[in-house]
C-alpha cells in the first residue's frame, strides 16, 4: 500500500521528478548524484521502480537542508529481505551528523537519512519465514528509514509485541543493538555491578538505565540539567550526576568505581574515564562528541586490569561473526520478553510528522530532549 503525498508532483524539462525541501525550493544535491549512480534506497543493491516520498537532503548543513520530496521506490523485496510500510522512524544523533556531511553511509546503504524505523510488512522476499505480510515491525538499517517504505534483511527486523505503540517501537531497534551489544555481549554487565552513564538523558542512555536495572546493576548516570537527572531517576538510576558543578570521578569513585562505563565523550572523558573505573573495569566507548583523538594512561588503565572497548553498530557486517544479524538474534532472544512486558520501554520527547524534520533535528539537539525523538512518516 503506496499512500500519496498531498504535494503535487512536478516534472523538470528532462522529465526527471523533483523534491522539495520544506520552504518549496528544489532539492538537488544528494539525491540527485543518488539518481545518477542508480541507488535504490533499500539495502543493499539498488531495484527501483515508481516512486515514494522521502526526507532529501538539498546539501550538507543545518536543520533547514532537509526537505520532503519523490525518490525512486525500492522494488523488491529480494530473497531473504522484507519490504516495511513505514510508520515511523527514530532520530539519531547519527542522523544529525549525516545532515552535515559528517557521517556518510557505509558503501551499499541508502543515502536516505534514518537508521531505524518501525511499520508493517508489506512483502517478504523468498526464503523469509520469521515475518508474513500485515505483521508489526520494527527494524534496524543502515540508513534509508526516513522513507516510505524501505527494504532489509529480515535479520534485521524484530516483531513489535501486542500492546506497543507502534510508532514508539521506531525508537527501540537502534539504542537496544548498541546498549546490548556493548554492556551485555561485550562487558557482560550483572548484578551488582555499578555501571556509569554518560549522557543519561540521551536517547542510548534512557534505555541503557532501563537495561541495566532489569539486570540488578546499580546505575550513576552523568547529565547537564536537573530535568534530566530526575527523569534518569524515574528509570532506576540511583547516583545523579551534574556533569556541569560535580566531578563524576570523585562521585562514582566514593562509590567505589565504575565496574561498566558507557561513554558518548570519547577523547574528552577517556582518562577521566579510566580513573573512575573500579578494578577489572570496562569501558565502552560508543559516542566521540568530546573529539576522537586523546591521550590514554595506560599506567592507570594496568594498574586496574582495565579494558576499553570502542563500537559502532552502523558499520557491522549483515551476517557472521559481531554482526548485526547476530546482535538482533539476541535482542530477540533476551531482550524482546523484557519489551514485550514492559520492563524496558521506549522513551519518546516528541512525534513530529515527517515534513518537519528539520524541527525533529532541532529538537534532539535541543538540552530539553529526554530520551527519543519520533518523526511520523505516516503523518505530514
Ligand atoms: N557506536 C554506536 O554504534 C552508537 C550507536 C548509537 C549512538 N551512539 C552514540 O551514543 C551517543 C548518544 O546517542 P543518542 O542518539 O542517544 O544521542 P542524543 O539523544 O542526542 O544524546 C546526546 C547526549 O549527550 C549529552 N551530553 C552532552 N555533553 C555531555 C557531557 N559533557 N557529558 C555527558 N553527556 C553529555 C546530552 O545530555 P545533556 O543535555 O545532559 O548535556 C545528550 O543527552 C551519541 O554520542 C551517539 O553518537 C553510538
Amino acid at each position: 500500500m503506496h499512500r500519496k503525498h498531498p504535494t503535487a508532483r512536478t516534472r523538470n524539462p528532462t522529465g526527471t521528478r523533483q523534491a522539495r525541501t520544506g520552504d518549496g525550493k528544489r532539492a538537488g544535491g544528494l539525491r540527485e548524484r543518488w539518481l545518477r549512480r542508480g541507488r535504490g534506497s533499500c539495502e543493499g543493491e539498488g531495484r527501483k521502480v515508481a516512486g515514494m516520498y522521502a526526507v532529501t537532503l538539498e546539501g550538507f548543513g543545518g536543520p533547514e537542508v532537509l526537505g520532503w520530496g519523490e525518490v525512486p521506490d525500492p522494488a523488491g523485496p529480494a530473497a531473504g529481505e522484507v519490504l516495511i510500510d513505514v510508520a515511523a522512524a527514530g532520530v539519531n544523533r547519527a542522523d544529525l551528523m549525516q545532515r552535515q556531511g559528517f557521517y556518510p553511509p557505509p558503501p551499499g546503504a541508502s543515502e536516505i537519512i534514518g537508521l531505524e524505523v518501525s511499520g508493517v510488512v508489506e512483502a517478504i522476499g523468498a526464503g523469509v519465514t520469521d515475518f508474513r505480510p500485515g505483521d508489526r515491525v520494527c527494524a534496524l538499517l543502515s540508513g534509508g528509514g526516513y522513507a516510505e517504505r524501505v527494504v532489509v534483511a529480515a535479520t534485521q527486523v524484530l516483531p513489535v509485541p501486542d500492546g506497543l505503540d507502534l510508532a514508539a517501537a521506531a525508537a527501540l531497534p537502534e539504542v537496544a543493538a548498541t546498549v546490548w551489544s556493548n554492556l551485555v555481549m561485550r562487558a557482560g554487565l550483572h548484578a551488582g555491578q555499578l555501571l556509569l552513564i554518560h549522557g543519561g538523558g540521551s536517547g542510548i542512555g534512557t534505555h541503557a538505565i532501563q537495561v541495566a536495572v532489569s539486570r540488578g546493576a546499580r546505575v550513576a548516570v552523568t547529565a547537564g540539567s536537573q530535568p534530566k537527572l530526575d527523569r534518569c531517576a524515574e528509570l532506576g538510576a540511583s547516583i545523579l550526576i551534574n556533569y556541569r558543578d560535580e566531578d563524576f570521578v570523585a562521585v562514582v569513585g566514593a562509590a567505589g568505581g565504575a565496574d561498566v562505563i558507557l561513554d558518548n565523550m570519547g577523547a574528552a572523558y577517556l582518562n577521566r574515564n579510566v580513573e573512575a573505573l573500579a578494578e577489572d573495569g570496562q569501558l565502552c566507548v560508543i559516542g566521540l562528541q568530546g573529539g576522537t583523538t586523546g591521550e590514554l594512561n595506560i599506567s592507570a588503565l594496568l594498574g586496574k586490569r582495565g579494558t576499553v572497548h570502542a563500537t559502532n553498530l552502523r558499520r557491522r557486517p549483515a551476517t557472521g561473526r559481531s554482526s548485526k544479524a547476530e546482535i538482533i538474534a539476541e535482542l530477540r532472544r533476551h531482550l524482546w520478553p523484557l519489551v514485550a512486558d514492559g520492563t524496558v520501554a521506549p522513551v519518546v520527547s516528541a512525534e513530529l510528522p515527517a515534513t518537519e524534520a528539520a524541527e525533529a533535528h532541532r529538537l534532539l539537539d535541543s538540552p530539553e530532549t529526554v530520551g527519543k525523538v519520533i518523526l511520523r512518516i505516516d503523518e505530514r
